[in-house]
């Protein structure tokens, strides 16, 4: 059966690094508590002179295809992951293909969170699986830093979220690349980890212009340990899901690239799963939580880094808000 196969990653990061020591001068919170509790020692944000959504992907985009040896010409279809938007609407494919200057093909928008680029990844892979297209564009893209509350009431939110873009081009191919992905969601926890405003359930008469003096809505709400307890089941669950289907075990994994979510909960994941240091691929100290971009941006400075071999078996997994969970199991 056709197959697809990962055949270039790349990703783009702002250059403006923001430490938790300068957090600290923003609101009440310290470095000591911030590398304790989530592991995070700096994150990116966006320059709003350069860095839009749309641009950062397009910088991750001609990595990945440099590395591939490919050309924007190419790619046939765009699957883009983000809650971050560049607009409101219409969705950043769109713009990512304008950047691209690939006028007429397709692109598809993703919001499912955290968990965007597995669901993205796994769109390919049924575009190519069925023969639609032979080479799809899969990107995971944030700037969050802009809906952050930077007071100490937004503190639990605005030490971890940070900006970035991560690409993969997918390809057909005979071998097996992509053995399986598994996708999940719980709507009953939607409000557990949100961004209330522009939505639609807000009626007319409070969209009027004194009512957004009150911009509470347009900032990350999350019940950061609601969020924590199920991440560690749900992760735990839809690995050996996907190991389960695979006729594999536990030992079978050559590396995990978990969603860079909290550092904690990867060590978790880690333990629960006897990985070796070198067998979880963990950036989350430099770069934050940066939502559907931690997974492509991981895989990328992964494999600059050597750490995806030929027939390696490489995990990745991710949970967020939705709840969304996913997972899939490559062959590299
Ligand atoms: O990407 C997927 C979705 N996100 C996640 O997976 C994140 C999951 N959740 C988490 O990572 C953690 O819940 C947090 C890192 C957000 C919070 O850690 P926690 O250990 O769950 O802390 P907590 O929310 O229980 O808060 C403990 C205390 C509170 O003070 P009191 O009430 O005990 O006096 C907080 O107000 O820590 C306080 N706190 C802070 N203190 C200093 C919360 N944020 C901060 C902060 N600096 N930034």
């Amino acid at each position: 059966m056709r197959a697809s196969k990962i055949v270039g990653l790349g990703h783009y990061v702002p250059e403006q690094v923001v430490t938790n020591e300068y957090l600290s001068t923003l609101m009440d919170t310290n470095d000591a508590w911030i590398v304790e509790r989530t592991g995070i020692k700096e994150r990116r944000w966006m320059n709003p002179a350069t860095d839009t959504v749309g641009n950062m992907a397009a910088k991750a985009t001609r990595m990945a295809l440099q590395r591939a040896n490919l050309t924007e010409k190419d790619i046939e279809f765009i699957v883009f992951a983000t809650i971050t938007s560049d607009y409101y609407f219409p969705g950043s494919g769109v713009i990512l293909q304008r950047e691209l200057g690939l006028e007429g093909i397709g692109a598809l928008d993703i919001k499912n969170a955290c968990s965007g680029f597995i669901y993205a990844l796994s769109i390919a892979d049924q575009f190519i699986k069925t023969g639609m297209y032979k080479t799809v564009l899969v990107i995971g893209a944030e700037i969050q830093s802009t809906a952050l509350d930077v007071t100490t009431r937004g503190r639990n939110t605005a030490v971890i979220f940070g900006d970035g873009a991560g690409a993969a081009i997918l390809q057909a191919s005979d071998k097996a690349g992509v053995l399986s992905t598994h996708l999940h969601a719980d709507g009953r926890f939607a409000e557990e980890l949100y961004v209330k405003d522009p939505g639609s359930s807000r009626p007319r008469e409070e969209r009027q212009p004194e009512q957004f003096l009150d911009t509470s809505g347009f900032k990350v709400h999350m019940n950061g340990n609601q969020v924590f307890k199920h991440a560690v089941v749900r992760f735990m669950e839809v690995i050996n899901e996907a190991l389960a289907a695979n006729g594999m075990k536990k030992e079978d994994i050559n590396l995990l690239v978990p969603h860079q979510a909290n550092l904690r909960i990867s060590q978790y994941i880690q333990e629960k799963l006897a990985l070796r240091d070198d067998q979880v691929y963990n950036n989350i100290m430099r770069y934050g939580n940066t939502t559907a971009a931690s997974i492509p941006i991981a895989m990328s400075e992964a494999w600059a880094e050597g750490k995806m071999k030929e027939n390696d078996v490489i995990c990745l997994a991710a949970f967020g808000s939705g709840f969304t969970w996913a997972s899939a199991l490559i062959r590299w």
